[in-house]
């Protein structure tokens, strides 16, 4: 069977990117990407493609070329469930705020009315693509949706996690380590998953497509989240003891990752990782295994989590020991407040919980950040409810001048590793500043040795600074 037209519903950071490539990738495919927010359907639909929602490298320029031609943004949900023969849910799956699962467990609210609205919508049958990250098991659940509401059509589920990463969205999506495609052990299954992989091998090589059953491919995707976020966890775990043994981190991970078992990458340690991934998958695969009866597991598990929580908290702390103990009225400025570099996305930034530690001290805080917008940054922090809206505003200020951001402050933090940080003129910053003037590099990412030579006092992550 070959595709000829598929839709994604969800317009996000995952759908968005992952339609425009397979849009370009196969031009006799036309590409549907639905959501239920205007704004963001609106803003993708942009004649400048500097205004779409995401920010990716190189995605504006694959947008340009595919819209209108085979890429479509729209908010005509069930039209485009109508046309299409394949689908991808891509919706968000947050952690629950509520009930039973509370904190931990995947909140599949959207999920299921998407599948209800397939089941409604649909007069021929379909594949459903899982795309967004899902608890292992979700598949059967969607099924049994499908197939009790559905009029009597049939539904074939597959399981096809992303891997990309944000910031490298594009280079991740046009040639992927790997490509995962779980699907139903059946005729129909294999036929199927068979139309998925047509699509994918019209650029990624057939050897790196990888079929398994439905259940494999789910729990990979939360393996594979939880066993990077364990190994920034790792790491930064360590980066806290050689501040205490005047062993540097930044050594001691070139030296464990020239091993080739283990591997040169993520083992930069940070002020503690952030996106829309580790956390909630983590969380996720905690709240699995103890509804087993795992607990060690779930603990276990629950481990890198409350790693991470300590590093972040453990940075806000070593800036106000070095400031004396007290940051009340001083001004600090973050250069950052993406989770992480070239992306505007800022979900479980560390940046986040660092400024609301600061700000319960009542330190006051000014906010430099390339992409992410003043709106977003109190957004972020006003959905802590740790102050009110107005407390927050008079509190921190987002500055779009890197260096008045930082004039007059006791103390610059890093929260993003931005390259052009590393370009600044940092003796015009350092003379703008109060003194003595620090410079908290929470991303290891400044040169200390020139730092110190205009005269910063520098704390790095991971040294005994
Ligand atoms: C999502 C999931 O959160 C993540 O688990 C998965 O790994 C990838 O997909 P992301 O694309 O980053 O991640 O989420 P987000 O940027 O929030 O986009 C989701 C979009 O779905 C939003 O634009 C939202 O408006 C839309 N949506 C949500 C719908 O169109 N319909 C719904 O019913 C719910
Ligand atoms: C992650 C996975 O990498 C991707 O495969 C998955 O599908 C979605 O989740 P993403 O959240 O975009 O992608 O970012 P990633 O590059 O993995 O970084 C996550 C966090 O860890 C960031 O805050 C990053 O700054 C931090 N990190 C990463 C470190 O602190 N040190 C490292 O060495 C690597």
């Amino acid at each position: 069977m070959s595709i000829k037209s598929i839709c994604c519903i969800g317009a996000g950071y995952v759908g968005g990117p992952t339609m425009a490539v397979i849009a370009k990738k196969c031009p006799q495919i036309k590409v549907t990407v639905v959501d239920i927010n205007e704004k963001r359907i609106a803003a993708w639909n942009d004649p400048d493609v500097d205004n779409i929602p995401v920010y990716e490298p190189g995605l504006g320029e694959i947008v340009a070329d595919a819209r209108d031609k085979n890429l479509f943004f729209s908010t005509d949900v069930d039209r485009a469930i109508d046309e299409a023969e394949m689908i991808f849910i891509s919706v968000n799956t947050p952690t629950k705020t509520y009930g039973e699962g509370k904190g931990q467990a995947a909140d599949l609210k959207w999920i299921e009315l998407c599948a209800r609205q397939i089941a409604k919508v649909a007069k021929g049958d379909k594949i459903v693509v899982e795309k967004s990250t899902l608890p292992v098991r979700t598949a059967s659940t969607l099924k049994d949706i499908l197939t009790h509401t559905g009029n009597g059509l049939n539904f074939q589920i597959l399981s096809n996690p992303e891997f990309l990463a944000e910031g490298t969205a594009v280079e991740d999506l046009l040639d992927p380590d790997r490509v995962l495609i779980g699907g139903e052990q059946s005729p129909e299954g294999e036929k199927a998953i068979q139309a998925l992989v047509d699509i994918y091998a019209q650029w990624v090589s057939r050897d790196k497509i990888l079929t398994t059953n439905v259940w494999s491919s789910e729990l990979s995707k939360l393996t594979a989240n939880a066993y990077l976020a364990q190994r920034v966890s790792s790491i930064n775990a360590l980066s806290e003891l050689c501040e205490h043994t005047e062993a540097d981190i930044n050594e001691v991970a070139r030296a464990i990752g020239a091993d080739s078992r283990i591997g040169p990458k993520f083992l930069k340690a940070s002020v503690g990782f952030g996106g829309s991934c580790f956390q909630k998958d983590i969380l996720n695969l905690v709240y699995i295994s103890r509804s087993y009866g795992l607990n060690e597991v779930a603990d276990y598990w629950e481990q890198v989590i409350i790693m991470n929580d300590h590093q972040k908290r453990r940075f806000a702390k070593k800036i106000i020991r070095t400031l004396y103990n007290t940051v009340s009225g001083k001004k600090i400025t973050f250069l950052g407040w993406a989770f992480k570099k070239d992306t505007n996305d800022t979900r479980e930034s560390a940046a986040i919980y660092v400024a609301d530690h600061l700000l319960n001290e009542q330190s006051s805080l000014s906010v430099y950040d390339p992409k992410v917008t003043e709106e977003q940054v109190f957004t972020d922090l006003d959905y802590l409810d740790t102050r009110s809206p107005e407390e927050n505003r008079k509190a921190l200020k987002v500055i779009k001048d890197p260096y008045k951001a930082c004039e007059n402050s006791h103390a610059v933090a890093i929260l993003t590793e931005w390259d052009e940080f590393k370009d600044y003129d940092w003796q015009r910053i350092y003379d703008s500043m109060l003194k003595p003037a620090h410079i908290f590099d929470g991303r290891n990412l400044l040169d200390k040795e020139a730092l110190r030579k205009i005269g910063f006092q520098v704390h790095a992550i991971g040294t005994a600074d």
